[in-house]
């Protein structure tokens, strides 16, 4: 049984008054049912806050991007080895907002996700479709063609990661892919880990994840979890969706 897995991703977002109140109303609030799981990805200057107010919880925490090098020349970047010392279990890679805004190609997002798994944290590695390639009916081929690249870089590390995928047009939209749109992408998705012999990997959705929506998508067959923005920043929330 895969279980159940809901991240936040609270992209640039937070501040330390108000991370305190977040992370504690999770902590008090997260009775980790039996096969769910839930995961935090805050901004790199809060993972020590994460750390100091998660430990010895069931909750676990991580960044938003990793560098695919070690260490050196890199200014402005941070190394998985970084992220294992601030107690990161998860780390997302090849978010949307990272393709489009910081320019990251597939090939970079898979050395990325690699990176995350030498040092022993889990990448969530996202995709999906933009709108434009959505109506020009190139959803699987485009989510087909991020996965290979990643499948390709990782070889049986594949069976390590998560997928979280979250077409660009409900992101941050209020716009959800209905739970039949978005199955049908994950049960592709499905198909192509099963072929790769990574059949346990979850598959997780984003795009618009809220608590009135969450079970209907949960509730399909090959979705895993969710990936959540903006809703992860209410803990009433959040702890309504992980608990979906
Ligand atoms: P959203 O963001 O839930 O605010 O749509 C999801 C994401 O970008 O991971």
């Amino acid at each position: 049984m895969r279980g159940k897995l809901t991240v936040g991703n609270w992209k640039m977002n937070g501040g330390l008054t108000a991370n305190s109140a977040l992370f504690s109303a999770l902590r008090t609030g997260w009775k980790a049912p039996k096969g769910r799981e839930m995961g935090l990805c805050v901004p790199f200057p809060y993972l020590a806050q994460a750390r100091e107010a998660l430990s010895g919880s069931a909750i676990g925490w991580g960044a938003q991007d990793v560098s695919a090098h070690a260490a050196g020349a890199y200014t402005g970047e941070v190394s998985a080895g970084m992220l294992v010392e601030f107690g990161c279990r998860y780390v997302l890679v090849g978010h949307s907002e990272r393709r489009q805004f910081h320019g990251e190609a597939d090939a970079d997002v898979g050395a990325k996700a690699a990176a995350a798994l030498a040092a022993g944290i889990v990448p969530l590695v996202c995709m999906g479709e933009t709108l434009a390639e959505r109506d020009a009916g190139q959803t699987l081929a485009v989510v087909g063609r991020q996965f290979d690249a990643a499948a390709a870089v990782l070889g049986v590390q594949l069976a390590r990661i998560v997928v979280a995928y979250e077409p660009v047009w409900a992101i941050g939209t209020g716009r959800t892919a209905s739970p039949s749109e978005a199955q049908a992408v994950h049960g592709f998705l499905r198909q192509q880990l099963v072929a790769a012999g990574a059949a346990e990997v979850k598959v997780l959705y984003g795009g618009s994840v809220k608590a009135a929506n969450a079970a209907e998508l949960f509730a399909m067959p090959d979705i895993d979890g969710g990936l959540v923005g903006g809703a992860s920043l209410d803990a009433k929330e959040f702890l309504a969706i992980a608990a979906a």
